[in-house]
């Protein structure tokens, strides 16, 4: 490892190769790696299962606050549990993409979840943090803060051969829901979408997953030798 001791945040909209990056980097620096937007995820299969309403903020809170939620701490496997029940994969599907973010605009499980995402980076000596709130609410301390974004149709094409999706209307309105995800993202009244101000741009635009691996890296180093 290249000894690295404190904590990276990588946050940013959706399609910019985030979590790719993260697990990369949390893997070259040595460091533990935690996927806050998994957790946001974990807590909208308790909703759905749940049986109420993703825009009953009300309901949402009450049915999060009751279940446990357990998100795993290491680049290399995937755990995601919910009362105890492997969610890995299902978080990954379109039904929880589709209600993820009434369900994380909700005041009282961001709260309940970030308290859990802070007892979780307290018990790492290292650690890479990825989502939307990381630098600006989070960790508004973290050692090295990024802020990952790159052009919308970037974005697409990315997200379009990740799903293997080549119809150009179908990438149309890949980008479409995109946009429309991080408008609510950005436009929520708490912790919203934004880079903080001492956070690193990265613009992804024209840079492949290596250079960009290689810049946050190059960036975490440079802020422990100035800590
Ligand atoms: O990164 P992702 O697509 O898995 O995130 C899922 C949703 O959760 C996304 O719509 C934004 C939200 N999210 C959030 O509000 N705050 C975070 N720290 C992480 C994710």
């Amino acid at each position: 490892s290249a000894g690295f001791r404190g904590q990276v945040t990588l946050d940013g909209p959706s399609g910019t190769g985030k979590s790719s990056v993260a697990r990369a980097v949390a893997a070259r620096l040595g460091a533990a790696y935690l996927d806050t937007g998994a957790m946001y995820r974990a807590a909208t299969v308790a909703v759905l299962d749940g049986g109420v309403d993703p825009d009953d903020a009300e309901a949402v809170a009450r049915v999060v606050a009751a279940a446990r939620i357990e998100v795993g701490t290491t680049a290399g496997e995937e755990v995601v549990l919910v009362d105890g029940v492997d969610v890995a994969e299902r978080i990954r599907g379109a039904e929880v993409t589709r209600a993820v973010s009434p369900v994380s605009a909700v005041p009282a499980v961001r709260r309940q979840l970030v308290d859990q995402q802070r007892a979780l980076v307290e018990a790492a000596d290292a650690v890479v943090v990825e989502g939307r709130d990381i630098g600006t609410v989070v960790l508004p301390d973290a050692t090295c803060k990024i802020y990952l974004t790159a052009a919308p149709e970037v974005r697409a094409e990315r997200r379009a051969g990740q799903l293997g999706v080549t119809d150009p209307a179908e990438i149309a309105a890949l980008a479409e829901d995109l946009r429309r995800r991080d408008e609510y993202d950005s436009s929520r009244a708490d912790s919203p979408l934004r880079p903080a101000s001492d956070a690193v741009i990265v613009d992804s635009t024209d840079l492949d997953r290596e250079a960009v691996i290689d810049r946050v890296c190059e960036l975490a180093g440079r802020a422990v030798r100035a800590g």
